[in-house]
């Protein structure tokens, strides 16, 4: 008999989520959607077979609150770059607790981070800071569009709730049409589609340097220029490229210095935290007329864990270590993938971060997903098809991941011939992950 990591028996039963069900169940009808961020809530989980709600965490592992153990890739949806409980920066925050939280002026740690992020960080002539992804990243659309005199704003991939961002997804109820009417997204690697969408107005172009497509034909070097050339403001939204791909991020990873770049996640190893860094040029319009203040944006004890956290990815080179890790997933899937004749899934993307695909040859990319988590649960790994690696995923998690990879994508495989997988499924299947991929509403050129 078999034990997996997390207490379950392996290909016996699915773990037990009652204490899980019973807060959901209170939360019905109070908390509307019953998460505040979309990746953790019901939608990305088989609904009846996932547990909904976690209570601890120890490294890469963590515990639900029915008591059930499992290796965590998706590590708080990216904040956790180092694990759980990681005890030089849970150190950090109890000795700052010990002096106070917020406070009436000041503190230095406000000088001593971004001093540290100016040396790491290659645009980081002015360093500011915030709470969440979403204040960093329309900070700078302000900055742009206060720097340029312009006000039109080109976008790809997610860049977080506020108004001048959503406004061009399906999601853009109680957005003014004024705010929608200046915003565009273009296509990533189609150098085409942002030149068709700039016009005179156009003040910025935001983008993840890379999400899981690696870039083609030299096109952030051609967006690099473009914007040079036209005077538009350059702008990496960094939230997960940061601290992971190379110590000072994908600017540094691939040699292109973006004007401004918004940073979060990884940088407090799971404390909220966000950075606006940029020329100083454009960010010293934050001294004059543009306003970018919040009462949290100091906080203490955010800051010394980003001290703590950032001391810690250089002293022992962190993104090496995550890429050596996230290597041996990737390609261990792909090889298990091959050896079993799965041509439908793949693993892509970088190391640091890479996600598992499906194609629709073999069914619903959705349905062969929701079986895959299912059994993935089962066999106490906490997975929603991506691999977010952290400091603290160890040799034997991987061994162990793969060990499971290869008896379900054996299980996937003869239920796919079987033409089964939907059957074999025991709750609701997972739901699409909200980003924009497609659709691009991309404008001619107006003048
Ligand atoms: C690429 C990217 N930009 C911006 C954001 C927004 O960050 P936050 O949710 O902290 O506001 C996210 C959040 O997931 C993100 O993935």
């Amino acid at each position: 008999m078999n034990i997996s990591p997390n207490g379950v028996l392996f290909n016996k039963d699915y773990p037990n989520i009652k204490t899980s069900n019973e807060f959901y169940n209170r939360a019905l009808n109070l908390i509307p959607s019953q998460t505040q961020t979309l990746a953790k809530g019901t939608t990305q989980y088989v609904e009846g077979i996932a547990p909904k709600y976690l209570l601890k965490g120890e490294g890469s592992h963590v515990w639900d609150v029915d008591g059930n153990e499992y290796i965590d890739y998706n590590m708080g949806i990216g904040p956790l770059s180092l694990g759980y409980t990681y005890p030089r920066v849970d150190m950090a925050i109890k000795n700052q607790i010990d002096d106070g939280i917020t406070f009436s002026l000041m503190h230095p740690l406000e000088v001593e981070v971004a001093e540290l992020i100016r040396e790491i960080i290659p645009n980081a002539e002015a360093v500011r800071f915030s709470k969440t992804g979403a204040d960093v990243t329309s900070a700078a659309v302000r900055l742009a569009r206060a720097y340029t005199g312009k006000e039109k704003i080109l976008c790809c991939g997610y860049h977080g709730w506020h108004d001048w961002y959503i406004g061009v997804t399906p999601r853009g109820m109680g957005i003014p049409a004024s705010t929608k009417d200046i915003v565009n997204t273009f296509e990533y690697n189609n150098i085409d589609s942002v030149i068709n969408s700039i016009d005179d107005n156009t003040a910025a172009i935001i983008l993840e340097p890379v999400v899981f497509e690696k870039p083609k034909d030299r096109f952030l070097q051609k967006l690099r220029e473009l914007c040079t050339e036209k005077n538009i403001v350059l702008i990496f939204d960094e939230m997960w490229t940061g601290f992971r791909m190379d110590i000072g991020g994908a600017q540094e990873y691939f040699g292109i210095i973006p004007d401004l770049a918004a940073y979060s996640k990884a940088v407090a190893n799971g404390m909220p935290l966000s950075i606006l860094t940029g020329k100083s040029e454009i960010m010293n319009l934050l001294e004059g007329d543009v306003f970018f203040y919040t009462t949290f944006g100091g906080e203490a004890l955010s800051l010394a864990a980003a001290k703590a956290t950032i001391l810690e990815i250089i002293e022992y080179n962190v993104p090496l270590y995550l890429k050596q890790i996230g290597r041996q997933l990737r390609e261990g899937y792909n090889k298990i993938a091959a050896e079993l004749g799965l041509e439908y899934s793949r693993c892509t993307g970088y190391d640091f971060r890479s996600m598992v695909t499906f194609d629709s040859i073999a069914g619903d990319p959705l349905i062969l997903k929701s079986f895959v988590q299912q059994e993935m649960i089962k066999h106490g790994i906490l997975w929603s098809g991506f691999h977010n690696i952290c400091f603290s995923h160890t040799q034997d998690d991987v061994d162990y991941t793969l060990s499971v990879y290869r008896e379900v994508l054996e299980m996937l495989e003869n239920a796919v011939r079987d033409n089964s997988v939907e059957s074999l499924i025991k709750g609701r299947p997972v739901q699409p992950v909200f980003r924009k991929t497609g659709d691009f509403n991309t404008k001619p050129v107006c003048r």
